[in-house]
């Protein structure tokens, strides 16, 4: 909870320019759609700094297009203060995962942070949503699916709870 008492989320990878980024805007136009979104905060950030200040990757910026999303979010690194902050930070695969664990500041905080499977619902065979930066479109295409998938378990969990 922030000051707001809005649930807040934040959405992890290694670069903060494709999958993560991707995430952020399809919970934000999920929940829009739902009317929901002024109750969350939804924000995402990357593990390394590289990109810091960059729009999401062009394409996964049209990917998302194709898809009826805007990915316009500016990318950022993960610092100390979001496992304060944020109620819910959720990684997109092994790396992340251990790469967060090895930042968080404060045993306390483990517990938030989260593995993108616990949300596959229609994707129980993936464990992970693959980097698609070195990969085709239909990498892309796969990142966005396997997250809409998460992004509505996610939103349903949060309603039922
Ligand atoms: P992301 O993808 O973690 O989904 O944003 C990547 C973006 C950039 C790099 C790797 C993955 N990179 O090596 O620069």
């Amino acid at each position: 909870m922030d000051l707001f008492n809005k649930t807040s989320v934040l959405f992890v990878c290694l670069g903060n320019i494709c999958r993560s980024p991707a995430a952020e805007g399809i919970l934000k136009q999920m929940a829009k759609q739902k009317g929901i979104l002024q109750n969350l905060l939804i924000d995402s950030a990357g593990i390394g700094s590289w990109h810091a200040g960059q729009l999401p990757d062009r394409r996964m910026r049209i990917c998302g297009e194709k898809n009826g999303y805007d990915f316009s979010s500016v990318a950022r690194q993960l610092n100390k203060r979001d496992f304060e902050r944020f109620d819910y930070i959720i990684v997109m695969d092994e790396d992340n995962y251990r790469d967060v664990r090895l930042r968080c500041p404060n045993s306390e905080y483990l517990k938030k942070i989260h593995k993108i499977k616990e949300y596959f619902t229609k994707y129980k065979n993936y464990q992970t949503v693959p980097d698609p930066y070195y990969g085709s479109m239909d990498d892309f295409q796969l990142a966005i699916n396997l997250l809409e998938d998460a992004c509505s378990t996610f939103l349903l969990r949060l309603s039922n709870s």
